[in-house]
């Protein structure tokens, strides 16, 4: 028989980082951790875990404190032994698990206080425009229902409403998508193979990062640092005239996590830049519409020429996740591309879904109006609470979006985020948003939740923060020192 390879030691140690700030017994800190990589999808399900010898030498820990984390780890049911072939990850028995595995809210009703994703309940017009879809069904009942393109009413608003931004768009250069991951997976699809480079802004998100490496591409991480968005489109074309990449995925508007723009200027160098070196590039545009002080950007495609950006779109964010309606924005000839690469996964979208987001489009200036001012007092109230609960941290308050990306006063994310599903809290760990263990300083929080809701996930995180000892940081304990 023969056996997979194991995880190597140097890679799950680089991604549970330095245990430093952990509470508690090592073993147990160790565990936690992998537990969260499994629970995020960033160890996945079904691998063999270094051999504990490996483990213990790499990161100069006992064999026992190895032993006793793995042991932990079966018991809770995040790992089980397979007779003489190690220690493989899985996922426990839905009424245990507290992280589903991939980069997913946890299911609604499941009593946990996801601060993990930020995804917004659905507004008072949902009911209304699935009313309306309902009454304008009839006309679509007597063909077969398969409009692989998308309905062409649709398809005109979306197109209209570009249009309206600034950048001239008709219903052939627009695909509607089942949201906009799915508008990203499809683009990954047509556009990025194995082995292939994708410039990413790092950090970035996470179900994109994702995307890429489940295609074998590679990501080329492009860091965004204090230095603002001029920095940052500098550093975007060094590393394309370094790293000739076939493609780039980008979050110009209110990026996730960071909530950074790219103002009019910036968007055109970048296009410039990346036009020169003929990348073709992925522009997530799910955030464009939550300016929250100031108005929306024009979008980046209006700076860039004909054949080189697709734009993903959704009404996930503006209206309601559950609806799952996105769009892809491309000239008509890389659209040629995309649908025929769409139409291999999924025929259509479903008619009904993509009446109710007429009705949503018809009133999109309303739902956006209702919508910003719902997120700008969220906003308020989660700055407000952090900085009167945890003085110590860093909240930098974003023009748009729906996230804050706070600094923490040492690398205790994950530790935070290990902590946090005993007090019935779902967080992200800030490494969930880069491509190693980068960003344990940091913890993404969205503000999609009511003030209320939003001021008790504060002090859950202000008891679990008080109970981790001060992080030792750099103690020569720490996996991160040999690695
Ligand atoms: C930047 C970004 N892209 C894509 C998505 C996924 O959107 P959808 O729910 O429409 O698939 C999200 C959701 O949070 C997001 O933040």
């Amino acid at each position: 028989m023969t056996i997979a390879p194991a995880l190597p030691a140097a890679r799950l140690l680089t991604l549970v980082g330095p245990l430093g700030g952990a509470s508690g017994p090592l073993y147990l800190a160790l565990a936690d951790r992998i537990r969260l990589l499994i629970g995020d999808g960033r160890v996945p399900v079904g691998v063999r875990l270094p051999a504990e010898r490996h483990l213990a030498a790499y990161a100069d820990l006992s064999r026992a404190t190895v032993t006793s984390a793995y042991q932990r780890l079966r018991e809770t049911g995040w790992a089980t032994a397979r007779q003489g072939a190690g220690t493989w990850t899985r996922l426990p028995a839905p009424a245990d698990a507290a992280q589903p595995g991939s980069w997913v809210p946890a299911p609604p009703g499941s009593g946990v206080l996801d601060l993990a994703h930020a995804a917004p309940s659905a507004p008072p017009q949902i009911a209304a425009a699935y009313a309306a879809a309902l009454t304008e069904l009839p006309r679509y009942l007597p063909d077969h229902g398969y409009h692989p393109a998308g309905l062409l009413e649709l398809r005109v608003r979306i197109a209209d409403r570009y249009t309206a931004r600034g950048l001239p768009t008709s219903p052939e250069h627009v695909l509607i998508t089942g949201g906009a991951l799915h508008g990203i997976s499809v683009a990954f699809d047509a556009l990025v193979g194995r082995g292939d480079r994708v410039l990413v802004e790092h950090p970035s998100y996470p179900n994109a990062l994702d995307a890429i490496t489940r295609r074998q591409a590679q990501a080329v991480p492009v860091a965004i640092t204090d230095d603002g968005p001029g920095a940052l489109v500098d550093d975007l074309f060094r590393a394309t005239r370094q790293s000739a990449p076939r493609a780039a995925y980008l979050i110009p508007d209110f990026q996730n996590p960071t909530g950074i723009a790219l103002g009019a200027e910036h968007r055109a160098r970048l296009a410039a830049s990346l036009r020169q070196q003929a990348v073709v590039t992925v522009i997530d545009e799910t955030l464009a519409e939550l300016a929250l002080d100031g108005d929306p950007f024009p979008p980046y495609a209006s700076f860039a020429g004909a054949e080189e950006v697709v734009s993903v779109g959704t009404l996930s964010k503006i209206a309601w996740g559950g609806l799952g309606i996105g769009w892809l924005r491309a000239d008509p000839g890389l659209m040629r591309t995309l649908s025929s690469t769409a139409a291999r996964g999924r025929l259509a979208e479903p008619v009904v879904d993509q009446l109710a987001a007429c009705y949503l489009l018809d009133h999109v200036d309303e739902l956006l109006a209702e919508r910003r001012q719902a997120l700008r007092v969220q906003r308020d109230a989660l700055v407000g609470s952090l900085v009167r609960a945890l003085p110590s941290w860093e909240v930098p308050v974003p023009a748009g979006g729906m996230v804050l990306w706070c600094r923490l006063p040492h690398a205790m994310s994950s530790a935070i985020a290990a902590a946090a599903p005993a007090h019935g809290l779902a967080l992200a760990a800030g490494p969930r948003f880069g491509t190693g263990h980068a960003f344990d300083d940091r913890l993404r929080l969205p503000f999609t939740h009511p003030a209320d809701v939003l001021e008790r996930g504060v002090e859950i995180l202000a008891t679990i923060t008080a109970a981790l000892p001060a992080a030792r940081g750099g103690h020569p304990r720490d996996p991160a020192y040999v690695v």
